[in-house]
């Protein structure tokens, strides 16, 4: 526990990298393999990660950016992409995912059926499939940073973008695809911004 406590505590939103430091490609790829273990709603995996070191690459999604820094400074961009249409309950991705479990075709066919219900009646009124899958994106990107700050490796998360011109730049398809949101891996450099939280009594409640 000690150590998610102290990683939490390591972690901030780094604004400034150093540009000359690089994360070594092991450190990397554990980073990374905590963002494939992330949890899913139905165990979909709506997502895929973009790991961008390309200088030319990032010099071409920065203004798309806000212009922000970290996207060229840093060692590595994550840029983590949502699933849409893939995840709806009749696509055969959705399928592939049910019958790698090994179990017979009737528990497949009932799992579907409370998934599009679910889909139906929970999800769709309320939100598209993408803002859906983005959602647990976002446990990914969570988990991102949390490995990162325990391999001693600074991270920004990154919703400042304009989501239509950096779909366009990564060369994304439209229809399935899309930037849900991004994180700027490295080290830091310099001044960074303090961190403030509300007290603990003020967020937390225990209902006992
Ligand atoms: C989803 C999300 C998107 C964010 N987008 C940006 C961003 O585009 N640029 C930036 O500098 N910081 C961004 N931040 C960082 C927040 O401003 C920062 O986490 C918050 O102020 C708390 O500070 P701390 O992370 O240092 O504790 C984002 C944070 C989150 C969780």
């Amino acid at each position: 526990m000690n150590c998610v406590l102290e990683a939490l505590q390591f972690r901030f939103a780094c604004k400034n990298f150093d540009p000359e430091k690089r994360i070594p490609q092991d450190v990397l790829r554990e980073i990374m393999e905590c963002a494939r273990l992330s949890p899913s709603s139905f165990g979909l995996e709506p997502w895929k990660f973009l790991v961008i070191s390309d200088q030319n690459l990032r010099e071409r999604l920065r203004p798309h950016c806000w212009n922000q820094p970290q996207i060229t400074d840093c060692s590595h961009l994550v840029v983590i992409l949502a699933r849409s249409e893939t995840v709806d309950a009749d696509s055969p991705y959705v399928r592939a995912c049910y019958e790698r479990k090994g179990v017979s075709e009737e528990k497949i066919r009932a799992s579907l059926e409370r998934m599009k219900k679910y889909q139906q009646e929970e999800v769709l009124p309320r939100m598209s499939l993408y803002a859906w899958s983005s959602k647990q994106c976002y446990i990914a990107l969570a988990n991102i940073m949390t490995a990162a700050a325990a391999a001693g490796v600074d991270s920004c998360p990154i919703e400042g973008f304009e989501k239509d011109a950096v779909d366009r730049t990564l060369g994304l398809p439209r229809d399935d695809l899309q930037t849900a949101v991004m994180v700027a891996l490295g080290y830091r450099k310099g001044e960074q911004s303090p961190r403030f939280r509300h007290p603990f009594e003020k967020v937390v409640e225990f209902i006992e």
